[in-house]
């Protein structure tokens, strides 16, 4: 099987598109396992015979359990660990995310991600066993990998604006779960304007999770705890 490696890099200030060859009698490989190949060439050419700066890129556990890997594989954001190479046409194109600052190649800058997280201060003050009717719930959100795809998919996210997303918002749902009282009823009127008042209700996020989450079902879980804490008026300050 000969395949197409269509790179999307940047090197200082440059962008600009390389294209690799790449042969393999292998099934199911993924895309990870093709960017660690190719950059085992020494030295490593394009299909034009030119050398080629190696291919940066992020990886940690190759198990689809890190998020580290995640990219545009044929426009679609995905993660390069799990994604295989078989199921594309003959030039697989891949890019960096695009609703992140890109530092070089496919890696980009997630830290938004993290400071978002801090604004949602999204940890337990004190004690907070999770109870039985909440574990599903709490134990979905706590899978979430950051990864940024859902993120990359979203109409509503842009980086800029209120609405967080859900990469942010799954973690929140389980310190959700286990906050209560009026502190819950607080931290739900504080934060519903990152939440439900930006989403326009697209829910591909729900689509591209790589670990399946059921992201709409947790956005809606939220979203009727933040209903009942505010009195289901959307527009109450
Ligand atoms: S390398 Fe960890 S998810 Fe791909």
């Amino acid at each position: 099987m000969r395949k197409y490696i269509k790179i999307l890099r940047k090197q200082q200030e440059n962008t600009f598109w390389q294209t690799f060859c790449y042969d393999t009698n292998k099934s199911q490989i993924s895309i990870a396992h093709v960017l660690l190949e190719l950059n085992q060439r020494s030295p490593l050419k394009d299909i034009e015979g030119k050398e080629a700066e190696p291919i940066q890129w992020e990886c940690n556990c190759q198990q689809g359990k890190c998020g580290a890997c995640a990219m545009l594989i044929d426009g679609f954001p995905a993660l390069a660990c799990e994604e295989k190479l078989d199921i594309h046409m003959d030039t697989v194109e891949l890019m960096p995310l695009q609703k992140f600052p890109v530092v070089k190649d496919l890696i980009v800058d997630r830290s938004s991600v993290f400071e978002n997280l801090k604004k949602m201060q999204v940890w337990i003050k004190g004690k907070g066993p999770v109870k039985q009717e909440n574990q599903k719930e709490a134990y979905c959100a706590s899978q979430c990998l950051q990864c940024g795809c859902c993120l990359e998919i979203c109409t509503s996210y842009t980086g800029g604006d209120e609405f967080l997303g859900m990469a942010v918002l799954a973690p929140s749902v389980r310190i959700f779960s286990v906050s209560k009282g009026k502190e819950k009823d607080l931290m739900l009127k504080k934060y519903r304007r990152y939440v439900y008042e930006g989403c326009d209700e697209f829910h591909a996020c729900d689509h591209v999770c790589p670990v399946k989450l059921p992201l709409a079902q947790l956005m809606a879980h939220m979203n009727a705890q933040i209903k009942k804490a505010v009195g289901g008026d959307r527009n109450e300050e």
